[in-house]
This record gives structure tokens, sequence and C-alpha cells, in this order.
């Protein structure tokens, strides 16, 4: 028997079929749009992301010569707080999806942050105001969609991440799971239950909202691809990469480089607050045990920096050019890019924050713009884990790490060195997905207990920090300069 993930990311969706060894037996994957109807705006189809799993997951299945029979539970992990509204009574959705990196509620934010700032939430639900989270985007719609509201009130629009909308068309149940409901901000994050009083600042109807169920349980069998399936995990993607590495001890951490990369530092059952600009989140909840607390840096813009690279200036043909790119010269040549295309989220949450490309002079060529590309992504995590160790006060011995950026040698290499701690990669680099099949195999006893999972993570490469602290140190005063030029370029 076999274990079907479904990890619909921000760019793409993937099903990667899994079997009893956690080895991969078969992978699909496919991109869907992104649309930027305006400056700061960045929108998804539904529906198109629906019929992109169904494709995906028929064709992964088809590879490894699978049928239905043969997969023993479908395992869900998603980009997380992207916010989709729908018609309750045709499923079909009322507005495109608002994606996690979309800005356009940043007046709202400041609206509601008012004379409290913008920690007036923090202590219900973990997160500050944010453009990233899902309420605020909930708000927007309730408000700018004409009759939304009152139908709403009524009962008949349904809320949902991508989680609640893949889970409602799979098994018809509305319903999400603790780690994404940890991203709305509607969420309190000691009863893990919606919260009133944030649902009431918010002006949000509670009868949209989704019921809250546990990562890793059965919540329902597949009805419309995989007849009779159980569907027994739900993860948003960075809390599964988390489960993924096994990071199931309090202190273990990981970093998942993607469009942007997250830092995930496992607490234990109880939530830490933060007062160094991280989130407090949940990390997953098995069944009806204790629920695990995480402290999350999460960075906007790390691989979306060289994707635009590509797209955008054409600099690169290909995103792992980069590399090749970046290796024809020796350092940055003084150039610094500080990608806050979607303002600065950890540590700094600095809506008003555009990019800035610093320490241009005529010697600078595009390999240096390439080396400063993937420094910015090492230097922007170094400053989380930085906040991270101060606020944890444990010692970070080694970070793991996963997702489509540990490909770049030269980038691992660099964060080895700006963090002066050892890297490390596991065997499987699907991490995420493989966080959602393990959390689904555990609630159909396809695994028997989390010692089982962390017996199967394995080295693949290691990166040791070689760099003298005293260029580690002049490199990052002239990052944090670079960050600070970033500030005060949106109102
Ligand atoms: O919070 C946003 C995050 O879940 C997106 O992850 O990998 O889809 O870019 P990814």
């Amino acid at each position: 028997m076999y274990i079907l993930a479904i990890d619909q990311g921000t760019t793409s969706t993937r099903a990667i079929v899994f079997d009893a060894d956690g080895a991969i037996v078969a992978l699909d994957q496919r991109e869907h749009r992104q649309s930027f109807p305006r400056p700061g705006w960045v929108e998804h189809d539904p529906v198109e992301i629906w019929h992109n799993v169904q494709a995906v997951s028929t064709r992964a299945l088809d590879q490894a010569g699978l049928s239905r029979a043969d997969v023993a539970a479908i395992g869900i992990t998603n980009q997380r707080e992207t916010t989709i509204l729908w018609d309750a009574a045709t499923g079909e959705p009322v507005h495109p999806a608002i994606v996690w990196q979309d800005t356009r509620t940043d007046a709202l934010i400041r609206t509601l942050a008012g004379d409290a700032g913008p920690d007036r939430f923090r202590d219900r639900c973990g997160l500050p105001l944010a453009t990233y989270f899902a309420a605020p985007k909930v708000v927007w719609l309730l408000d700018n969609v004409p009759g939304l509201r009152a139908r709403a009130e009524a009962g008949e629009i349904r809320f949902g991440t991508v989680d609640t909308w893949l889970i409602e068309k799979l098994t018809g149940r509305h319903v999400t799971d603790v780690t994404n409901a940890s991203r709305t901000m509607l969420m309190n994050l000691t009863t893990l239950d919606w919260d009133d009083e944030l649902l009431a600042a918010f002006g949000i109807p509670r009868v949209m909202l989704p019921e809250i169920g546990s990562s890793s349980y059965v919540y329902g069998e597949a009805k419309t691809m995989l007849h009779g399936v159980p569907v027994a995990s739900a993860l948003g993607d960075q809390q599964a990469a988390l489960f993924g590495q096994a990071c199931f001890s309090p202190g273990e951490a990981k970093c998942t480089y993607g469009t942007g990369s997250f830092l995930l530092l496992n607490t234990g059952t109880r939530p830490v607050s933060s007062e160094r600009g991280l989130v407090t989140t949940v990390g997953y909840r098995i069944g009806d045990a204790d629920p695990v607390y995480a402290l999350e840096g999460s960075i906007a813009i790390t691989g979306s920096l060289v994707q635009w690279l590509r797209d955008n200036l054409g600099l690169i043909a290909s995103a792992p050019e980069i590399n090749e790119l970046a290796a024809t010269v020796e350092d940055n040549g003084g150039c610094y890019i500080v990608p806050a295309f979607a303002g600065l989220f950890a540590p700094h949450w600095r809506p008003d924050a555009r990019g800035v490309i610093t320490g241009l002079t005529g010697y600078v060529t595009k390999g240096h713009l390439a080396r400063a590309a993937l420094e910015a992504t090492a230097w922007q995590v170094k400053d989380v884990v930085d906040a991270m160790m101060a606020e944890a006060a444990v010692p970070l011995e080694t970070l793991k790490v996963d997702g489509g950026m540990t490909a770049s040698d030269l980038l691992m290499a660099f964060q080895a060195d700006v963090l002066d701690v050892p890297v490390v990669r596991p065997t499987v680099a699907e991490t995420t997905a493989l966080g959602a099949a393990y959390a689904a195999g555990l609630a159909v006893g396809f695994w028997p207990d989390t010692d089982t999972l962390r017996a199967k993570w394995h080295v693949d490469r290691r990166w040791e920090p070689s760099m003298p602290a005293d260029q580690r140190d002049r490199g990052h005063a002239l990052w944090l300069r670079a960050v600070e030029r970033s500030f005060g370029w949106a109102d």
C-alpha cells in the first residue's frame, strides 16, 4: 500500500506517492496561473487549482501503475493564508483566491491596528496585524464584492484556505485543520476554536467559517476522485515540512526555501509568544493529542526573487542558472538586494518596505547581482534565526533545510557561513509532501508512531561554516544598512 500526498503550493501543485519506507514512488507537478491585476495584488483561480490537483494525482498514480485500491490514504498540504470564498450551494468561488503575498489590505490593516498597533490581537492569535494573514483578506472581499456581506451573514457563503477548498471538493465537508486555522488571525491559540472577540473585531460572521479538525485524522472519504480512500491529513505546507523533517521534539527547527522561506522551531505543547517579530503558530496536532506549537520566522520573498530576475529582467533563462551566474564572480562586489516586494515580513513586519538594490558601482556585473540575490535569502534567514535564538534561549546546533533552493550549493554554503552553524539536508528533499503523507499514514495506522517516522530521517548533505567572524559581521552590517534603506517606500 501507498500514501498519496497532495502539495498545493503557491506556484504549482504536486502529487507524490510514497511507499512504507517514506520513499518517493511517483511524482507529478503542474504550475498554475499567477494573476497580478494591480501592483501588490496576487490572485489564483481556485477552480484551476482543483483541476490541477485531480490531474497530478491521476498522473502520479498512473506513472506508478497504481489504482485507488493501492492507496491507504490521501494527505493534503497547502500554501497557507490564501483565501477563497465560495457559494455554499453551488461550490463556485465568488472571487479569485487572494494569495498570501497580496498587499491590497494594507490600509485596512492600518485602520485595524489604530492606536493599539500591529500587536493588537497577538495575545489571542499569535500573529501581528499584517496583509499576509487570511482575516483581512476575508474582510476585503466582504466589503468589496457587491452583496457579499449580506449573503455571508445569511449562511450562503463559505470561507476556506486552500486545504478547506480541496477537502470540500474531495469529501463534501467544510472543515480546516488547526495549523491552517492558526494562520487566519481568527483562531484562539489556546482554545483552538474561532474566537468571538476576533470575529467581532474583523466583522466576520462565524457561520461562514469551517469546522476545525486535527492535522492527522480522517476527514472523510474521497468522493470525487479515488473514491472511498480516506482523506487523512491536512497541514499548512510549512508545518508539514516541520513534520516531514521529523522535528517532533521541542528545540528542533527546519527552514524551507521556496517562493518565500519559513523557519519553524518546535516549542512543545504550550504556545510561546514572541517580542522579536516571530509568529506563534500551531505546528501540528495528531488526533486528540495535545497540539504542538511552533515559533515561525516567515520571509515573504526568497525564491520569488530568482523568478523575478528570470521573468521580469531576463537575467537568466531558468532558475538554476542563477548558480552558474553567481559562480562567475568571487563575491557580491559590494551589492545587496533587499527583495521587499510584499513589504518585509519577519522579523521586521514593515508593510511600507519595498525592494532596493544598494552598493551599485560601475564594477557590478550581472554575476554580482545573481550572487546578491542568493545572499539575500541567507541574510534574511539569519535575521530570523538571530531573533529566534534570542527568544528561545537555546543555541541552534544545526539547521535542517529543505525546498527547491537547497539545490544551490553556493547558497547553502553561504547560509552555513552567515549562521555559523552547520546546515543539513535530508535524503528526501520533498519534506512538505512527506509530512502530509506521514500525518495521513499515522491517522490510518499505516505507520505506528512518530518514533518510526523519526528513524526514517537521514542526512543527505551537510555544509559546515568556514567564514571568518569579521567577514561575516562586516557583511551582515552592510545587509542591515540595506534593509533600512527599504523602509518607507510605500504609504
Ligand atoms: O505562508 C505561505 C506559505 O505557506 C507558502 O509556501 O511553498 O507555497 O511558497 P510556498
